[in-house]
């Protein structure tokens, strides 16, 4: 199968996993890297100093109906030196392979943020990665999580959130740097307007948003409610039914389908050159090779998913390539 370029990544298939708690410990992360059907390893989001976790109000469950699930996390417990300590062990222990590691981090202060991003580029520099035509470590920005109290997902208002929480970096960042910002679903035009009038305008002023290699849509849907009798067995945590959960899987395809779509239709008729090499990741209720299809049609590069491989395991990556 002929690899696809994502930026300076080489994915050797177009499927691979989202950032979830199943790519959150070393061993999980070895796992995914060895199956030949993924063509990418995303990492939990990380923090800088570990996330907080209590499994009395942290979890997930799944739906019995379909391959939907519910979860409230925040962002891994392991702070982001132990993504940077797992991702060099294992590229490692395989030098030959151009596979990529693409490193999910957060921050709501741009500086930290910043900081963060300059870790991932020395990993990469002791790696001899940043000599390297092809590189095998990416960075993705999560500015989407629902579940973090009183930090609502700044990209849901990109005018007013984005210019200092990435502005900072961005002005950092090597040209070799493969960079995603993964979004949430987005229900009105307005929202996906405000996020090209975002990339336009840094575009038109310093250049920066031809940093941005690609967008990786969709994170899980907010404030949505589980249904305890309609929940399966084999989450994680106390999952109270009364706790508002982000959703993802098959029940958020057609929305996550739509997005890609209208990204694709948009950053395609942008004025700005580099507004068109933005590639799109689809995610969201990606659990067959009928589900991959179809976000390729919609204009996707790659898609990638979380609800599948954590209700089915690895072995999905195989399914999705048929
Ligand atoms: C239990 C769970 C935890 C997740 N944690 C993260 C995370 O840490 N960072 C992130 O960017 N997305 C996270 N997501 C979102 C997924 O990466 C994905 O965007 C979303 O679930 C839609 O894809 P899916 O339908 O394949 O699940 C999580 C999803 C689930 C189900």
């Amino acid at each position: 199968m002929p690899s696809t370029p994502l930026h300076t990544l080489l994915l050797s298939t177009q499927v691979f996993n989202s950032s979830c708690p199943w790519s959150s410990e070393i061993e999980q992360l070895r796992e995914l890297y060895l199956s030949p059907s993924t063509g990418a390893v995303v990492t939990r989001t990380s923090t800088l100093d570990g996330f907080a976790q209590d499994l009395k109000i942290h979890g997930h469950a799944f739906l019995k109906s379909s391959t939907s699930s519910f979860n409230t996390y925040g962002y891994s417990p392991h702070p982001l030196p132990y993504y940077i300590s797992a991702v060099k062990t294992i590229l490692e222990e395989n030098p030959s392979s151009t596979k990529p590691f693409i490193i999910s981090i957060t921050s709501s202060s741009g500086d930290e943020l910043s900081e963060m991003a300059s870790m991932i580029v020395n990993l990469r520099r002791e790696l001899g990665d940043l000599d390297s035509k092809v590189s095998r470590i990416g960075i993705e920005i999560n500015t989407s999580c629902p579940n973090i109290p009183h930090h609502p997902p700044p990209a849901y208002t990109p005018l007013q959130s984005f210019p200092s929480l990435l502005s900072p970096m961005l002005a950092s960042l090597p040209s070799s740097q493969t960079l995603g910002l993964k979004l949430p679903p987005y229900v009105q035009i307005g929202q996906f307007n405000d996020l090209v009038a975002y990339l336009e305008t840094t575009v038109a002023v310093d250049g920066s948003a031809s940093k941005i290699s690609y967008l990786a849509c969709c994170n899980t849907l907010g404030g949505v409610l589980g249904l305890g009798s309609e929940l399966s067995d084999g989450g994680e945590g106390e999952f109270d039914v009364d706790s508002f959960a982000g959703m993802g899987g098959e029940a958020v395809h057609p929305l996550a389908l739509g997005n890609v779509h209208r990204l694709s239709l948009l950053l395609s008729a942008s004025p700005h050159g580099s507004l068109r090499t933005i590639s799109l990741i689809g995610i969201g209720g990606a659990t067959d090779s009928k589900s991959v299809r179809r976000f390729i049609k919609a204009g996707a590069t790659a898609v990638a998913c979380a609800t599948a491989l954590g209700k089915k395991g690895v072995g999905i990556f195989d399914e999705l390539n048929a």
